[in-house]
């Protein structure tokens, strides 16, 4: 993962602790309307991918502990991981795209309101995002991906040779030539694989991504709904088709693109569609980019104005994220596909330990706030949600008082200990694992590997019960919590 020049060390902080009144008190333990849900404290677990469902997209066991270890902590809510709309293979990532994966859905909500005995609300984000190839070796990829031109031809001195003589003649090039003669795209997918755009519309598939989507969303919503989620979250952040049709760099010609109207007019019908899907009294909210942190990439004001349309288009909650792009991914290696956590941007969406005099705590919380501010001048009180970074209480205490947002999300502190809320609120919060950022468990996540924490993963390994990894390395969930205080329950 790329981290900033500057090397600076930072260390989290446990902060004050609360005592167990005061944890009541606080803003943080406080109720809150999300649309017609009301969630029993302001904290959030945002979506993770942890690699747990099976090659075809169904929930396992595996899942099912998963999620119903973090539903015992309790949180005011958990969003499920993203999870694909499509019916189409996407290898051990949950998908939501037929009705064959409602049974295995229902098991997971099930389990999540049984394990927090009711008090946590169960969301689900659902993706859709475009094919990636894996980065090829230089030989096949001129011999089956390049596809051969008269400009080639042109170049190589002989606009009449066949395809198969150019195709030699191009291998045969030093690197630095045959760079020279590919287009920039194609000397993109040479270093990188090919990777499809929202703005490649000469291909059918892609051009029609407008007529496609909304129909997409809208029925993977109602599956949602089917199988007993409390609301839905739409993925519009990150390296993925919405938020590329939000990106400034959507430069799309056909009324999708271009203009802040435009880059909007999809994720706006796709909410349209999906609200006419599951109705008024369900809960519709998305996630989407407060900056994309690319070059010419979208900006906080570009956000606001997002965040206030999909206010406006009735969205119950907006929960915002940083970078996550594909643009500036490190160079995979040969047979490897890009990753789009693994640039400047993506240290953005996962800030860890090392970093530059802003430091990894809290990086989204001045962009959420303007956000809110825009949502709020425009005359809608749509809770949002803020994420990053966020590991005590004073620090989420304090975002809530400062008006950043209305609900405090945390992923990698849940990681390290899905108790931590419930730890806070029954006044034991020295007893918290806190999160070291060093993001071992993001390093999980891009080898496509079962996703663990370095604090928890080997303790108990070998004990009777406990669950490991295939190669019975790591436990794959965290150990249960035994309170050492007696007034903590
Ligand atoms: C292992 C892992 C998987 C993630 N998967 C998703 C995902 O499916 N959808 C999403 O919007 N964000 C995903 N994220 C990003 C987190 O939701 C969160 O925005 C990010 O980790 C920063 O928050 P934190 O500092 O509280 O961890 C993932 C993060 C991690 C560490
Ligand atoms: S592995 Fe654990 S300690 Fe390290 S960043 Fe992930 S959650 Fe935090």
């Amino acid at each position: 993962m790329w981290r900033p020049p500057q090397r600076i060390a930072f260390e989290p902080a446990r902060g004050r602790m609360p005592s167990r009144d005061e944890a009541r008190a606080s803003l943080l333990f406080s109720r809150v309307g999300v649309g017609p849900l009301e969630l029993e404290q302001r904290t959030w677990i945002p979506a993770m991918v942890p690699w747990r469902a099976t090659e075809d997209g169904f929930v396992t066991d595996d899942v099912i502990d998963w999620y119903s270890r973090f539903a015992r902590g309790r949180p005011g809510a958990i969003v499920i991981e993203a999870t694909g709309i499509r019916d189409v293979p996407s290898g051990p990532l949950l998908r939501i795209g037929h009705d064959r994966f409602i049974p295995g859905l229902q098991r997971l909500t099930a389990a999540i309101r049984e394990a927090s005995g009711g008090h946590t609300k169960a969301l689900i984000q659902i993706i859709d995002f475009l094919s990636i190839r894996r980065r090829p070796e230089r030989g096949k990829f001129i011999r089956q991906f390049l596809r051969v031109d008269a400009q080639h031809k042109q170049a190589l001195g002989d606009a009449q040779m066949s395809d198969e003589v150019a195709r030699d003649r191009l291998e045969a090039l030093p690197d630095a030539e045959l760079d020279r003669l590919l287009s920039a795209r194609d000397r993109e997918s040479l270093r990188f694989g090919h990777r499809e755009r929202v703005t490649d519309t000469q291909f059918e598939h892609i051009r029609n991504l407008p007529q496609a989507l909304p129909g997409l969303f809208a029925d993977a919503a109602a599956r949602a709904k089917a199988a007993g989620f409390d609301g839905v979250e739409l993925h519009y952040a990150h390296a993925y088709t919405m938020a590329s049709f939000l990106s400034r760099r959507n430069t799309r010609e056909d009324g999708y693109g271009q203009t802040l109207e435009g880059r909007a007019r999809l994720p706006l019908e796709t909410i349209a569609a999906v609200r006419a899907a599951v109705g008024r009294d369900y809960a519709l909210g998305c996630r989407f980019l407060a900056e994309e942190c690319i070059d010419g990439g979208s900006t906080v004001d570009d956000a606001a104005y997002f965040g206030a349309a999909f206010a406006r288009a009735g969205l119950d909650f907006l929960s915002t994220s940083r970078g996550g792009k594909f643009e500036d991914a490190k160079q995979p290696g040969v047979g490897a596909a890009a990753y789009p956590y693994t640039g400047p941007s993506g240290y953005e969406c996962m800030p860890q330990y090392i970093s530059d005099e802003r430091g990894p705590f809290g990086r989204n919380i001045d962009a959420t706030k303007r956000i809110r501010a825009a949502v709020r001048a425009a005359g809608f009180s749509t809770p949002v949600v803020c994420t990053g970074g966020v590991h005590n209480f004073e620090m989420a205490e304090a975002m809530l008082r400062e008006g950043a947002c209305d609900i405090v999300g945390s992923a990698r502190q849940s990681l390290a200990d899905p108790d931590w809320f419930l730890k806070l609120s029954e006044g034991a919060g020295d007893e918290i694992r806190l999160c070291e950022f060093t993001n071992y468990c993001e390093g999980l996540d891009q080898k496509h590997k079962s996703v663990t924490c370095q604090l928890w993963d080997k303790i108990g390994v070998g004990a009777p019960g406990v669950r490991t990894t295939p190669d019975g390395r790591r436990r794959m969930t965290p150990p249960e919590w035994r309170p050492s205080r007696t007034d903590a329950t």
